[in-house]
C-alpha cells in the first residue's frame, strides 16, 4: 500500500491549505491518489479527541454534516466526479442521506436517497432535504431500502454511495489515522465502535492493519464493535465464531442502526480477526443511559454512539477490558441529530414573573 511517513502527516496539520485541513485529504496518498483540483472536500475530519472519566471520545459528529459519514463521503463523491457521474443515490437510516446530498449539492451532483419510510431522525430528514437531495421514502425497512437501490443503480445507472463502495471505506479509515495522530501515534488498547451496516467497522480494519504494515503503529488496538441487541446480527455470528451469517428484523431506539442484515458483513468479520475484536451488544436502556451520561459531560451524542460507552461498561463488567486500558470512543453522530431521543422532563413552563422562577428553582 504505502511507504509514506507518518511526518508528513503531522506536518500537514499546521498547514492552511484546504486538502491539509482536511482530516481525510490530510493523508490523502493513502486514500485516493488523485489530482487535487478533482477533490471534493468541505473540508471534514479534523474532530477533537476529548478525554473525560479516563475514557477519550473522538467526536465524528463535529463534521461538516454532524456525523462520520462526511469522511467517506468527500471520498465517494470525488470519485462519482472523476467518473463523469450525475447522479449519486444511496439507502439510508439519515445519516448517509444528509452526507451525499450536501456533497452532491457541492459537486453539482443530483442524489436521490433511499429511506426506511417512518424510520428516520426528523432532523435527518430536514438536513437531506436542506441540502436538495431526493427523498424516496419506501414502505419497508432499512435492509428493504438497501436491496432496492442495489437494484435501482444497476439498472438506472446512480452512482452508489453507500459503504459497499470501497471509496467510502477509503476515507473512512482516517477516523482511525486521526486517533492515532492524536494521540501521538501512541496506540490505545481499544477502539469502539457502533456497529450497524458494518462499514466503519470493515473501515476501522482496514486502517488499522495499513498502519501497522506502514510502521506508524508498534502495536494493533483491539477493535469493539457494539450493536443494539434489537439489531444484532453481527452479534449473534460473533458469538458462533462466525460460523454462520445472520439476519434479525431489527428493532431499536437507536435508528442510525436499526439494521438487520447489514452489507458489509465479511469485511467486519475480516476487521475483527485482524485486531483480535470483540462484538458485543447493549440494550435501549442501556445505550439511552449511556447517552445521557455523554450528554451531561457535556459533549452529547445521538443514540447510536452511546452503544460505545454502554459496549464499554458491559466489557469492563465482563473482565474483557481492564479499568487500565486506554480506550477510544467514536461518538459517529451530532446531539442534535436525533432530538426525539433527548428528555424534556426538565423544562417548566413559568409566567414571566420573578415569583413564579424562584418556586421552579426550588
Ligand atoms: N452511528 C451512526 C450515527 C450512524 O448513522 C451509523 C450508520 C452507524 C453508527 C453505523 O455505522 O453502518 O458503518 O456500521 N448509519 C447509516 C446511514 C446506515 O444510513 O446513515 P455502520
Amino acid at each position: 500500500m504505502t511507504n509514506v511517513r507518518r511526518d508528513l502527516f503531522d506536518e500537514r496539520r499546521s498547514s492552511r491549505k484546504t486538502i491539509d485541513q482536511s482530516g481525510v485529504w490530510r493523508f490523502r496518498e493513502a486514500v485516493l491518489v488523485i489530482d487535487e483540483s478533482t477533490i471534493v472536500t468541505h473540508p471534514e475530519g479534523s474532530t477533537r479527541l476529548y478525554e473525560r472519566d479516563g475514557i477519550f471520545f473522538k467526536h465524528e459528529g463535529e463534521n461538516p454534516t454532524g456525523s462520520f459519514k462526511d469522511r467517506g463521503m468527500t471520498v465517494a463523491v470525488t470519485q462519482a466526479v472523476r467518473l463523469g457521474t450525475h447522479t449519486i443515490g444511496c439507502a439510508s437510516t439519515g445519516n448517509t442521506s444528509a452526507s451525499a446530498a450536501a456533497y452532491a449539492a457541492q459537486a453539482g451532483l443530483r442524489a436521490v436517497v433511499f429511506i426506511p419510510a417512518g424510520k428516520v431522525a426528523t432532523g435527518k430528514l430536514a438536513q437531506t432535504l436542506a441540502y436538495g437531495a431526493l427523498v424516496l421514502q419506501v414502505r419497508g425497512d432499512f435492509d428493504a431500502a438497501m436491496r432496492l437501490v442495489l437494484e435501482a443503480s444497476k439498472r438506472l445507472g446512480i452512482y452508489l454511495v453507500n459503504s459497499i463502495n470501497p471509496f467510502r471505506i477509503e476515507g473512512q479509515k482516517t477516523i482511525v489515522w486521526e486517533l492515532l495522530q492524536d494521540l501521538e501515534w501512541n496506540p490505545p488498547d481499544w477502539i469502539v465502535v457502533p456497529a450497524g451496516n458494518l462499514g466503519n467497522t470493515s473501515a476501522f480494519g482496514k486502517a488499522l492493519v495499513e498502519a501497522r504494515d506502514a510502521g506508524w503503529i508498534a502495536k494493533m488496538p483491539r477493535l469493539a464493535a457494539i450493536q443494539a441487541s434489537g439489531a444484532n446480527p453481527f452479534y449473534r455470528s460473533f458469538r458462533e465464531n462466525f460460523a454462520r451469517r445472520h439476519r434479525v428484523t431489527p428493532e431499536t431506539i437507536a435508528s442510525a442502526i436499526r439494521i438487520g442484515d447489514p452489507v458489509s458483513f465479511d469485511n467486519a468479520v475480516a476487521a475483527l480477526r485482524a485486531t483480535n475484536g470483540v462484538v458485543e451488544e447493549v440494550t435501549d436502556e442501556e445505550l439511552m443511559t449511556a447517552k445521557r451520561d455523554i450528554d451531561h459531560m457535556g459533549i452529547g451524542c445521538e443514540p447510536a454512539s452511546a452503544t460505545t460507552l454502554a459496549g464499554v461498561r458491559k466489557l469492563r463488567k465482563a473482565g474483557v477490558m481492564r479499568d487500565a486500558d486506554r480506550i477510544v470512543c467514536v461518538l459517529t453522530g451530532h446531539v442534535l441529530k436525533d432530538t426525539d431521543a433527548i428528555r424534556s422532563d426538565r423544562i417548566v413552563e413559568i409566567d414571566p414573573d420573578v415569583d413564579a422562577v424562584e418556586r421552579a428553582l426550588d
